[in-house]
C-alpha cells in the first residue's frame, strides 16, 4: 500500500518515475564530486576499518567520511541526503553508534571501528523486520533508517514506543514510511527476545 505524501506529490507513476531518475542522477554527481572531493586540499595517508576490512587511504583527512565511503570505496549503500546532518540517510555505525557520515572527518574516524549497510549482517533482525514489514518505497533513505534502528535495538531491549520515536526521530522518509518503519522495530524486538530465550 502506497503510503505518505508520494500519491499527492505524484499523481502519475511517470511523474514518480521522473522524481526516482532525478533522485538516482544526482546521486551519481555527488559520488563523483566525493571522488573529486577527497583528492582536493592535503593529502596524507590514512588507515580505515569499514565493515572489518582495513583500507590505507591516500586522501584529504578533512573530507566527510561520507565521501570517503562513496567516491573510494564504493560503499555506496549510504546515502547523500542533506549533506548537514538533517536527514539521516548517511547514517552510519561508528564503534557501534549511529553517526551522520557526512559530518565526520575522515581523518577524525581512523582507529573506529565503521560499519556501512554493506556490513550488517543479512540475518540482523532489523533488516528481516525490514523485508517482513515491506518498509522501502522508493528505498532512499532506508539504510540510514535501517543503521539508526540496528543501533538503537542494540542499546534498548525493551523501549516505550516514545523512546522509538525519539530515536528515529532524525532520519526522515519523505515517502511517509513511518508506520512501517516503526513497526518493523517493534518486530525486530520481538524476534530478537524470541532467540535471546531460545
Ligand atoms: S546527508 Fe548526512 S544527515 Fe543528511
Ligand atoms: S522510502 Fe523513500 S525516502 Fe524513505
Amino acid at each position: 500500500m502506497v503510503e505518505g505524501l508520494i500519491p499527492y506529490l505524484f499523481p502519475s507513476r511517470a511523474s514518480y518515475v521522473i522524481f526516482s531518475e532525478f533522485f538516482d542522477a544526482l546521486q551519481a554527481m555527488v559520488t563523483e564530486a566525493a571522488v573529486m572531493l577527497s583528492h582536493t586540499g592535503e593529502h596524507s595517508m590514512i588507515t580505515l576499518e569499514v565493515n572489518g576490512q582495513h583500507y590505507e587511504l591516500d586522501v584529504n583527512p578533512d573530507v566527510p567520511l561520507l565521501a570517503v565511503l562513496r567516491g573510494e570505496l564504493k560503499l555506496t549503500g549510504t546515502k547523500y541526503g542533506c549533506g548537514a546532518g538533517d536527514c539521516g540517510s548517511c547514517t552510519v555505525h561508528i564503534d557501534g553508534k549511529p553517526e551522520r557520515s557526512c559530518l565526520i572527518p575522515v581523518g577524525k574516524v581512523q582507529g573506529k571501528r565503521i560499519t556501512t549497510i554493506e556490513g550488517l549482517r543479512d540475518d540482523h533482525p532489523v533488516k528481516l523486520a525490514w523485508e517482513a514489514e515491506q518498509v522501502p518505497q522508493c528505498g532512499y533513505c532506508q539504510p540510514g533508517q535501517i543503521m539508526q534502528a540496528a543501533a538503537f535495538i542494540d542499546r534498548n531491549p525493551n523501549p516505550s514506543d516514545a523512546e522509538i520515536s525519539e530515536a528515529m526521530n532524525g532520519n526522515l522518509c519523505r515517502c511517509g514510511t513511518y508506520p512501517r518503519i516503526f513497526r518493523a522495530i517493534r518486530r525486530a524486538l520481538l524476534e530478537r527476545e524470541q532467540i535471546r530465550r531460545g
